[in-house]
């Protein structure tokens, strides 16, 4: 049933649906602090990291019609950002909103405050920068609480394995995880991934994917100003810092190579790349502001990813399919709407056209909300974490390839033993940065053909 049909849904559904969450909940071994009420079908959720994001997705779970949904706790590590979220949901969802003062929760233990707000069969949100995801999903498979989180789900191989076991427990215990690659939601790409399986592009040969823009987001940043803890700092330019996000690489290209991987039906087996940091001026972060992949498959065929952020170059942001008959555009200058299209031929010639999406595209950021509370609300089988931290391993085999200047294997990046903050679930607001400045008052950069083992 799609989810519009369900809002039509009988309350008798809803009463039988809100006792199998229960009863799943309680099959799991999970203890039950409260019993829903028979009247009540609401789903509560919690925001935890209520930035940006934060603040988009719970706009989007707060406009799933399937149902009563009601945001009852926010958690951040700055109050100013929780406040403005707060201001802002409240504004345009205030029916939808009982988030009182005693509710919100600031500090790195926020996490819990506000998910002991929730009862099984619940939803926690995560849109933290990555580094905390297998932090804060470890607690609510704890408290049996189905999730979403954003992209990406780890930064580096340690972090892969945790989630991926992660993953597999939150199965068993039959939670419903959505993860934020939301393209995969995307009707117009769901319908291109279904032409290229019945062969009207062709064989797949060859994929190439371009994230090229100027310095977006906290992808340069200077050195930490007065009156700021280090921390902090890192946290809040957290696409400035390997540990915390796996660096501009894997925040921006993750949804690229996901599609493509995802179009081709299988992860790359190794990569190889170049990079470098050209005019930086007085930034001192960990990035480089171009990338060059080459993904390979078992079957030989390549992925070729180009990214960069600099001004002044021309800018690019597709993703091309060639197959034996001809290109497949899954990505039309940005994430959506996708305007897929399959050409004869290789160029991409509007008076050749073998096939093309043509609709209005519903939003995915929204799809991939309706999916989740449906899952949830019939019982339905939804947990997209292997697949999510799979795509977040893909994506730092290649940052590993051009910060190292090594091949780099699946095996490698999975089984890698540099982990960039294995105590995260430790810190507190005066505890010190995972990656300190040196002696010359610098976060270290990787050195590819140098520090060949490890990033940094
Ligand atoms: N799917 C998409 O298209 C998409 C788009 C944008 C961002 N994202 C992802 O969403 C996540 C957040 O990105 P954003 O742009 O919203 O960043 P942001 O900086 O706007 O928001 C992150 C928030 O998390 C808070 N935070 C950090 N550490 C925390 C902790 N330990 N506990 C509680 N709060 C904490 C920050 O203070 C901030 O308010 C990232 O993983 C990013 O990749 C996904």
């Amino acid at each position: 049933m799609n989810p519009r049909a369900q809002a039509r849904a009988t309350r008798r559904d809803f009463l039988q649906t809100a006792g199998r969450v229960t009863a799943a909940s309680a099959l799991a071994g999970v203890a039950v602090p409260h019993v829903h009420a028979a009247e009540d079908n609401t789903i509560r959720l919690v925001l935890i990291g209520c930035g940006g994001r934060g603040t988009g997705a719970a706009a989007n779970a707060l406009s799933v019609e399937n149902g009563p949904v009601k945001l009852v706790a926010m958690a951040d590590v700055f109050d100013t950002r929780l406040k403005a979220s707060h201001a802002s949901l409240n504004k345009q969802f205030g029916a939808r909103m009982d988030v009182p003062a005693e509710r919100m929760f600031i500090g790195f233990d926020g996490y819990k405050k506000a998910m002991d707000c929730l009862r099984p069969g619940d939803v926690a949100v995560f849109t933290t920068p990555p580094a905390f995801r297998w932090v804060h999903f470890t607690y609510a498979i704890q408290k049996g609480l189905n999730v979403f989180m954003e992209k990406p789900l780890t930064v580096d191989g340690p972090s892969t394995r945790k989630l991926l076991k992660l993953g597999e427990e939150s199965v068993k215990k039959n939670l419903k995880v959505g993860v934020g690659l939301m393209s995969r939601h995307s009707k117009a790409r769901q319908a291109l991934l279904e032409q290229i399986q019945q062969g009207a592009a062709g064989e797949v040969i060859l994929m190439r994917t371009y994230r090229m823009h100027g310095p977006i987001a906290s992808f340069a940043s200077g050195p930490k100003p007065e009156g700021v803890a280090e921390l902090l700092y890192q946290i809040q330019r957290f696409h400035s810092f390997l540990w915390a996000s796996g660096g501009c690489f894997s925040d921006f290209n993750i949804h690229s190579i996901d599609e493509c991987c995802w179009m081709k039906g299988a992860w790359p087996v190794q990569a190889q790349a170049t990079g470098g940091r050209h005019f930086r001026g007085n930034n001192i972060d960990q990035n480089f502001d171009s990338y060059s992949v080459e993904y390979t498959f078992a079957d030989g065929t390549k992925l070729f990813m180009i990214g960069r952020c600099i001004n002044g170059c021309c800018n690019d942001f597709n993703n091309y399919l060639h197959g034996t008959k001809g290109l497949a555009t899954m990505t039309a200058s940005g994430m959506s709407p996708a305007k897929c299209r399959i050409y004869q031929g290789h160029v991409a010639d509007s008076k050749k056209i073998a096939w093309d999406y043509g609709q209005r595209e519903p939003n995915p950021y929204q799809l991939e909300w309706d999916v989740l509370i449906n899952a949830i609300r019939q019982d339905r089988p939804h947990n997209e974490v292997q697949r999510g931290a799979e795509a977040s391993l893909v994506t730092s085999m290649g940052r590993m390839a051009a910060h190292t200047g090594q091949v780099i294997t699946y095996e490698q990046i999975l089984n890698h033993e540099h982990e960039f903050a294995p105590d995260v679930d430790k810190l507190a607001m005066d505890s010190p940065a995972p990656v300190p400045a040196g002696p010359d008052g610098k976060y270290p950069v990787p050195q590819p053909g140098i520090t060949t083992r490890r990033e940094y």
